[in-house]
């Protein structure tokens, strides 16, 4: 029996062995793997501000057991779990003015990991001299609290995204979600527009807008933090551009509260969420939802049903019952039940799955240069500058002409538009926006009208 035979036959699933193999380079995340490594190049949201109340919280986060906490003094800590004293947890620490209390011995820890004090030695003890309790940076924006968990000679600028700070007066909402999967599969679900159509829309409950249930016209362009995973839609008189930004190393940004029979400009985000590693087989997605009327012209977004363990669109969380799952399955259950760790030597790729195939490929060589000890190829915003993103949601009225091929004037028109938004990243926002409309509009006057 062949190969091919094998593959071809009917009623031949003896002869389909499913392969075990993790891709473990991409995959794993835990202190020295090659993913672990590059992903430690990087800040990290890893919890809700507001989830540092009176008592320490226990996080694992790419495979490291910590304690995160606020001091009395407003500032956040972020320490290895175990005390170096004799390894007691310090989730039963006591928050000081200054660091966090060991339970056991009183070992008083600073922020940064200094030992304050070890009150049971005596006075005369070198101990906290010589000693170094585990710590990491932190950073707080938008109600989230960021880390940075590699060396310390390489800490980044810390990133903050253009669609953070326009249009003026966006609001951010901040969210975290327990995902019990892979860490990979997740955040490769925003490189993968065409299950818009399939899982939100057709042949399952509509959980968007029914202008979901068209097949989009799929492309992927390089941008300077990553990918530009687009799907255009053809709806009645309206090409419909859904671009969102898939940003290295575990990031994205996309659009939700269209209508797409209705103009729309918005070079901004409905949202920008992190996919952020437990360990390899769990993971947080972590958010800031966007409320401004640029992105979402009618107010359909609901503040208040977003924060710990919930967001305001659907399919995000276990579904109320196990029947209600498979009746009515969402992004989070189509993620979770890839398996725990998705085993992509079984994947059957074709050419939708491109988005895909871009992302890992772009992991895979960011992870590789950290490992020959290359630096990462991300554009540097030296001064606080703001970091561009290119998530867009357009809608504009281009009806079809007669005798034209009508799927390639779609193809071209997303191109257009991608090329227009791509090219504007060296703008700054508000100018990069005003000059980005008028670009496309002269564009779609000249080549689509
Ligand atoms: S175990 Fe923490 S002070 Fe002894
Ligand atoms: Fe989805």
């Amino acid at each position: 029996m062949t190969t091919a035979n094998a593959r071809t036959m009917k009623f031949g699933g003896y002869h389909r062995r499913r392969s075990v193999r993790e891709d473990t380079e991409l995959t794993h995340v835990g202190p020295g793997t090659p993913g672990g490594e590059y992903l430690r190049r990087f800040w990290h949201p890893i919890a809700l501000s507001s989830e540092l109340g009176e008592l320490p919280l226990a996080i694992r986060i790419l495979d490291e057991e910590l304690v995160l906490f606020r001091d009395g003094g407003g500032r956040v800590g972020l320490l290895h779990l175990r005390c170096s004293h004799r390894n007691t947890s310090l989730e039963y620490g006591f928050i000081q003015q200054h660091g966090i209390r060991c339970c056991y011995h009183g070992w008083h820890y600073d922020v940064d990991g200094t030992i304050l004090e070890t009150p049971g030695e005596p006075p005369r003890s070198r101990i906290k001299d010589k000693l170094c309790h585990g710590a990491y940076p932190t950073r707080e924006y938008g109600g989230l609290v960021f880390a940075y968990m590699g060396p310390p000679e390489e800490t980044p600028e810390f990133p903050v995204y253009d669609s953070w700070v326009h249009p003026e007066g966006n609001r951010l909402v901040p969210y975290k979600i327990h995902n019990p999967c892979n860490w990979l599969q997740s955040h490769e679900n925003g490189a993968d527009p065409i299950h818009t159509c399939f899982l939100h829309a057709r042949g399952n409950e509509l959980q968007f807008s029914e202008q979901y249930t068209a097949l989009p016209t799929l492309s992927f362009f390089e941008t300077p933090i990553g990918l530009l995973s687009l799907g255009t839609r053809r709806w009645d008189d309206y090409l419909w551009v859904r671009a969102s930004d898939v940003i290295l190393p575990n990031a994205a940004q996309f659009g939700l509260a269209e209508v797409a029979s209705e103009e729309k400009f918005a070079l901004c985000a409905w949202v920008s969420r992190w996919i952020v590693p437990i360990d390899n087989t769990n993971a947080y997605a972590i958010g800031l939802r966007h409320f401004n009327p640029v992105i979402d012209p009618h107010g359909t977004g609901d503040a208040e049903a977003i924060g710990l363990g919930k967001v305001d669109f659907p399919g995000q969380v276990a579904a109320p019952s196990h029947e209600e799952g498979q009746r009515n399955p969402g992004d989070f259950e189509a993620q979770v039940a890839q398996g725990p760790v998705t085993v992509h030597a079984n994947e059957t790729r074709g050419v939708t799955d491109e988005g895909v195939i871009m992302t890992r490929r772009q992991i895979r060589k960011g992870i590789r240069a950290v490992k020959r000890g290359q630096p990462l190829d991300w554009p540097s915003r030296a001064g606080g500058d703001l970091l561009p993103t290119y998530n867009i949601e357009l809608v504009s009225r281009v009806p079809r002409k007669p005798g034209a091929d009508d799927d390639a004037t779609v193809r071209r028109f997303g191109r257009r538009v991608a090329e227009i938004v791509i090219e504007s990243g060296g703008l700054p926002p508000g100018a990069r926006q005003e000059t980005a409309k008028s670009r496309i509009d002269a564009m779609i006057a000249a080549e689509f009208s």
